[in-house]
Formats: structure tokens, C-alpha cells, sequence
């Protein structure tokens, strides 16, 4: 294997250790902590590991954090209510409502109810907008794009000039990132373009690309030869494609597998994130700045 990789465990650890002081230094300048609710409704075993992972970490930084379980036939308006309840509530930064929703609540108008200066998903109509018109009017970038972003800054590959192919249009994932790399600015100022189910050829495009953003949701679509020796590629990509004994444990676990074939593709990329372990991880620890951040906008520091 020749190319660096860029592992968002080790990544975490430094971002993590940066929220703290900060964390800490608020505390003892204006005496308050970033409050993070996250609101679960049901019992979705794949949520119920998220949400208790997001929680944990909030705990971990001393944040104040709330996780609010309501059961899976809460009503549409008793859920609306708990979102006013918390956007009055004054110890509360951030508020994150777990996707998916049972079916008979609507989603969109669940998360159109979030206050905006509190969503700390950035999922919100509102900051959506915010994120387009980007500099200064950003508040809350979406965690999995700005994970990949802080990752690209510290891989130290420059993106003003650089060709970024991102492959993917989700509102998560390819449509915010290709928005965040285009802006003017540091850690932006790329040329990007957006390949998706519907582009001729993908191949050629991909071979194009200086930073390869791949959040297909395809195990194994990008291959070897789309990679242009050297690239920087981020494999947003996170399939399970069957199920294995844990040695350790002894229980059964998901294997995981990327959109890129990583074994073939980490002997041509410059550097490349290995699924799991890179981008993942990142995810939650963005969400933490969020809600950092969101408190601080609130203190006007
Ligand atoms: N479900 C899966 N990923 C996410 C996420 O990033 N935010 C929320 N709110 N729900 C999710």
C-alpha cells in the first residue's frame, strides 16, 4: 500500500481534546456548558447505538446532555411540542432529533420545527440556505461534510484549485460538501463537480479528480483505474455486506465495505480513509463543535 491514511479515530482524539479546553475554559470565564438534547423516538436498535454514542461523548467533554426516549406512538404534535419546549429552554445548545421517524410522523415538518439557531445537524431549511450563501452566514455545516472537510485541511492536500469529484447528490452528504468546497475561502475554493446515477461517465470524471468524494452507498463502485495516482480519496461509504464471529467476543458483527475497493485503490491514492475508521468517527465529534458553537454564538464570542 502506498497511499497515507487518514483515519478519523486519530483525528477525533486531537478534535475531541480541542472542544474540551474550550469547553472548560467557557465554564470558568462565563460559567455555563453546551447543552445538547437528542430526542429518540422509538427503539431502533441502529439509532439506540448513534444516540447513545452521541451522548456519550457530550458527557465525556462536560457537556449538560439530555437524551429525551419517547416511545414510537408519540404523536406528531406532542413531538412538535417537545421541540418548542426545548427551543424555549435556555440551557439547551443544540437539539438533534434521530432519523428515521416512525412512518406516520412527517419528517419534514419535524425538522422544519427545530429552531435553527439550535440545529445542530444543520438539516433545517434555514441553514441549508445559510450553508449556500456560505463565509460568515454558516452556523451549523452538517456533520459528515464538515468531518470530511476538517479531514481534508488536516491531511494538509490543498483544495484551492483542486479538482474535487464528489460522487453523490443526498442532501447529507453530496450535495452540502460539493457546496462547502466550492466556497471562497480556506479549506474551499476547489472546482467540484457532482456525479450521480444519472452521469454518462463516471469513470472518466472520477479520473479527473484530485479529492475523490465517494457517498454512493455502493459497496466497491469506484474501482482502481477511476483513481488518479496521487489523489486524495474519501470514501464516505459505509455498506454492510454480510456478517462475521467476533474473535474477540464471540458474537456476530457487520462486515463493513466502502463505496471503493480500498485494497486496490490505497496502492494508487495519495491518501484514502479506510472503512471503518475514517470518516465515521468524525461525524459525532462535528456534531460536538456544532453544539460548542452554538453556545458560543449565544455568548457572542
Ligand atoms: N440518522 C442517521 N444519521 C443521522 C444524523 O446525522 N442525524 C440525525 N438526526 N439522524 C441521523
Amino acid at each position: 500500500m502506498s497511499a497515507k491514511l487518514l483515519k478519523g479515530t486519530e483525528i477525533r482524539e486531537a478534535l475531541l481534546a480541542e472542544i474540551k479546553q474550550e469547553v472548560e475554559a467557557i465554564k470558568a470565564a462565563h460559567g455555563v456548558v453546551p447543552g445538547l438534547v437528542t430526542i429518540l423516538v422509538g427503539s431502533n436498535p441502529a439509532s439506540l447505538s448513534y444516540v447513545s454514542l452521541k451522548i456519550k461523548t457530550a458527557h465525556s467533554l462536560g457537556f449538560h446532555e439530555i437524551q429525551d426516549s419517547q416511545p414510537a406512538d408519540i404523536s406528531e404534535a406532542a413531538l412538535l411540542a417537545l421541540l418548542e419546549k426545548y427551543k424555549r429552554d435556555d440551557t439547551i445548545h443544540g437539539i438533534l432529533v434521530q432519523l428515521p421517524l416512525p412512518p406516520h410522523i412527517n419528517e419534514k415538518k419535524v425538522l422544519d420545527a427545530i429552531d435553527p439557531d439550535k440545529d445542530v445537524d444543520g438539516f433545517h431549511p434555514v441553514n441549508v440556505g445559510r450553508l449556500l450563501i456560505g463565509g460568515k452566514e454558516v452556523k451549523f455545516p452538517p456533520c459528515t461534510p464538515a468531518g470530511i472537510q476538517e479531514m481534508i485541511r488536516r491531511s494538509g492536500v490543498e483544495t484551492s484549485g483542486a479538482e474535487v469529484v464528489v460522487v453523490g447528490r443526498s442532501n447529507i452528504v453530496g450535495k452540502p460538501i460539493a457546496n462547502m468546497l466550492m466556497q471562497k475561502g480556506p479549506g474551499a475554493n476547489a472546482t467540484v463537480t457532482v456525479v450521480h446515477t444519472g452521469t454518462k461517465n463516471l469513470a472518466a470524471h472520477c479520473q479527473r479528480a484530485d479529492i475523490l468524494i465517494v457517498a454512493a452507498g455502493v459497496p466497491g463502485l469506484v474501482k482502481p483505474e477511476w483513481i488518479k495516482p496521487g489523489a486524495c480519496v474519501i470514501d464516505v461509504g459505509v455498506n454492510r455486506v454480510g456478517e462475521k464471529t467476533d474473535e474477540k467476543t464471540g458474537r456476530q458483527v457487520a462486515i463493513l465495505r466502502g463505496d471503493v475497493d480500498f485494497d486496490a485503490a490505497a496502492k494508487i491514492a495519495g491518501f484514502i480513509t479506510p472503512v471503518p475508521g475514517g470518516v465515521g468517527p468524525m461525524t459525532i465529534t462535528m456534531l460536538m463543535r456544532n453544539t460548542l458553537n452554538s453556545l458560543k454564538f449565544r455568548l457572542g464570542i
